[in-house]
């Protein structure tokens, strides 16, 4: 039978899920899950933090706290957010506390490093001499020479998107001390994507059948894939393998070892399961379908550099069958965001409107081929249409039915009966849907529009 592994977008670990997070990667997956196993399909599913990167250091030291307690308290809160919103893993797990985690990175650099697909370069970098340390991604800013905005970081520029080459700012600033930082000479080891899309990931993403709107965005990716630093000069990551000269002051980069983190995971939970190799049997299996559910900014490391890293090694992995990843879900107007303020907190909204009400109202807005916008007006018309209106009423009239006919015990039901039964609904009722095959295809909101049409058909059979 054929297996399937599902993986959500690992979090970074500085600051709480928002329902932007949720309908981007999280929730899509539990009901993905949820409806494979009903069906009696063999899934899995991987989650966890993503714990190190500048994104994380830097949130730390604005906190005053230790990194690895600052991540620990995310990742707690993260798992309290998903016991509230009832979203279920099979493991969830963090790229910092994960003990399979960094040999297992370790193993990637190496398998890549000996298979040709990685190159060591002499590089010219913005070194802060008043913190005396080289200003990896985010701790440097400066305007953005795409668009202008002025406080574009290191990595990415927060308004066009651009990838930011930090050396061609005309006005970079440390974003510790704000000083201007000068050029140094230090080396990193680099991806050759390059060389991974011309010898086979090119054919590989031109050939196969991505979801509408991701593919819409892999037609500009293939056109500039430059090679990638997989190394960073700071020391909250893990260590380059130990054979690598000039490895001190030196990790991988965490956009190399967080896509990893959903193979040490299942790493993980195999070994407490007591059977420690059966995590090949999900990522080097042939039957293995491997399906990403991420937010769309996430598209091109899991469509492109991900899949380069899984193939490069030559060691059997198994190449991602789907991408559902999502567009991005608003609210009034303009984007969750926790430190903008402008975001509900998950645990107490479900505490107060109910989770399974979040949940369908989620499901039936989903962001799934284009942005859109999260309304609590329309989550309580929701509730009072849809799920009181046809779903509620047709409960209570079954319920009050068999109470009231068949002293509250639902009576067998005889073949005959289910054939006539069959017949007057699809003759006189409606037509029903499967919303099972609307949830395989990544069609959510379908998926919940079919389960209050089929209530609808009923109410009109029990009438
Ligand atoms: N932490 C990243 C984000 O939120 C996603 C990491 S996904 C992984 O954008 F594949 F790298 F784990
Ligand atoms: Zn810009």
């Amino acid at each position: 039978m054929t297996r399937t592994l599902v993986t959500s977008a690992l979090l970074y670990a500085n600051g709480p899920l928002h329902f932007g997070h949720i309908a981007g990667a999280y929730l899509p997956a539990d009901v993905y899950v949820r409806t494979l196993r009903m069906c009696g399909d063999d899934v899995l599913a991987v989650c966890g933090s993503d714990d190190h990167g500048v994104a994380i250091t830097i949130a730390a030291e604005k906190a005053g706290e230790e990194y690895s307690a600052y991540v620990a308290k995310w990742n707690a809160h993260m798992r309290r957010t998903f016991d509230a919103m009832n979203i279920r893993y099979d493991v969830v797990s963090g790229t910092s506390t994960c003990a399979e985690h960094a040999e297992g990175s370790q193993e990637f650099f190496t398998l890549l490093r000996n298979n040709g697909y990685l190159v060591d370069r002499e590089t010219q970098q913005l070194y802060c001499v008043h913190d005396q340390m080289f200003l990896a991604d985010r701790y440097v800013e400066g305007t953005c020479y795409v668009c202008r905005h002025e406080y574009a970081r290191g990595d990415e520029c927060p308004n066009c998107g651009t990838w930011i080459d930090p050396l061609k700012f005309v006005d970079p600033r440390c974003k510790i001390c704000g000083n201007t930082p000068e050029q140094r000479t230090t080396r990193h080891w680099y991806l050759d994507l390059p060389k991974l899309r011309d010898e086979f990931i090119g054919d590989w993403i031109r050939g196969h059948p991505w979801k509408s709107n991701v593919a819409k965005f892999i037609e500009n990716l293939l056109e500039d894939v430059p090679e990638r630093a997989i190394t960073r000069d700071m020391s909250w990551g893990i260590p380059l393998p130990g054979d690598v000269t000039d490895r001190d002051g030196k990790v991988l980069y965490v956009w190399f070892d967080a896509p990893i983190g959903y193979v040490s995971f299942t790493k993980e939970l195999m070994r407490e399961r007591g059977t420690p190799d059966a995590w090949k049997d999900w990522w080097k299996g042939e039957d293995t379908r491997l399906v990403h559910f991420i937010g769309k900014d996430n598209i091109p490391f899991h469509c492109l550099v991900f899949p380069s890293m899984l193939y490069g090694t030559k060691d059997g992995y198994v190449l991602p069958a789907e991408v559902p990843a999502n567009e991005f879900y608003n609210l009034k107007g303009g984007k969750f965001s926790t430190t903008g303020g402008n975001a509900f907190d998950v645990i107490e909204f479900v505490d107060r409107y109910d989770v399974d009400t979040t949940r369908f109202y989620i499901c039936s807005t989903m962001p799934e081929t284009s942005d859109s916008e999260f309304s609590l007006e329309q989550l309580v018309q929701t509730a009072n249409t849809s799920l009181a209106g046809t779903i509620g009423n047709l409960a209570t009239r079954v319920l009050k039915f068999i109470a009231k006919n068949f002293d509250g015990v639902v009576p067998e039901l005889h073949e005959e009966h289910r054939e006539e039964m069959d017949r007057v609904i699809l003759t006189e009722c409606g037509d029903v849907e499967d919303p099972a095959e609307h949830i395989r295809a990544f069609r959510f909101r379908r998926g919940a529009e079919a389960i209050v049409q089929n209530a609808s058909v009923a109410n009109v059979f029990v009438d």
